[in-house]
């Protein structure tokens, strides 16, 4: 199988999905990592890793959401992924983009969906006073971090933790979470991953 990943920052989930496909048995290799911005520090690690890139910046496409897929669409007819990965990729797609791509598009977000959906997810779980807190891969649909959950990864919450402390906890099991899921999931398992 073959993945193309989309990214906006430092790219760390990309580097775990990345670094495990390097493994012969793994059932997926990458054919592309995108980024929306130019300045992605994502893009040197992919680089370096051996995995062709490129960028695409959503900025001059401002308020026109369906010609920047479209440009991404440009991208990925390049290299015919069959399994698209957002990996701390920032910008929402529209459903025009995912409707083609529904049942062969992930994501990871950090939280324990359903809960907490969108932005700012450790700091409203440490408002809500949760003592457990987490990462989730879902198959991509239209409504925001809301599609079939794939796998889930729990953390404690401990009663001195920031939204950075909590973050930086959350990470470490993104990096496992992510690549256990797409493996299956590039295997044609669907048996949910918990870790
Ligand atoms: C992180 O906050 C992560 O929780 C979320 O996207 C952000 C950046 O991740 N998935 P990455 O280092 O760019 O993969």
């Amino acid at each position: 199988k073959r993945v193309a990943i989309f990214i906006s920052g430092g790219g760390s989930n990309m580097v775990s999905l990345v670094e495990d496909m390097a493994d012969p048995d793994h059932p997926a290799k990458p054919v592309l990592v995108l980024a929306n911005s130019a300045d992605a520090g994502g893009l040197a690690k992919a680089s370096d890793l051996g995995v062709p890139v490129v960028s695409v910046d959503h900025r001059p496409f401002k308020g026109d959401r369906p010609a920047f897929e479209a440009a991404l669409n440009a991208e990925l007819d390049k290299v015919s992924p069959d399994i698209l990965c957002l990996a701390g990729f920032m910008r929402v797609l529209t459903e025009g983009f995912v409707a083609p791509w529904e049942g062969r598009m992930l994501n990871i977000h950090p939280s324990l969906l359903p809960k907490y959906k969108g932005l700012h997810t450790h700091s409203r779980a440490l408002e809500a006073g949760d003592n457990e807190h987490g990462c989730t891969v879902h198959m991509v649909t239209p409504v925001l971090d809301d599609g079939p959950i794939l796998g889930q990864a729990r953390v404690p919450v401990e009663k001195d933790d920031t939204a950075e402390t909590l973050a930086a906890r959350v990470l470490v099991k993104e990096h496992q979470l992510y690549p256990a899921c797409l493996r299956r999931f590039a295997a044609g398992d669907t048996t949910r991953v918990d870790l």
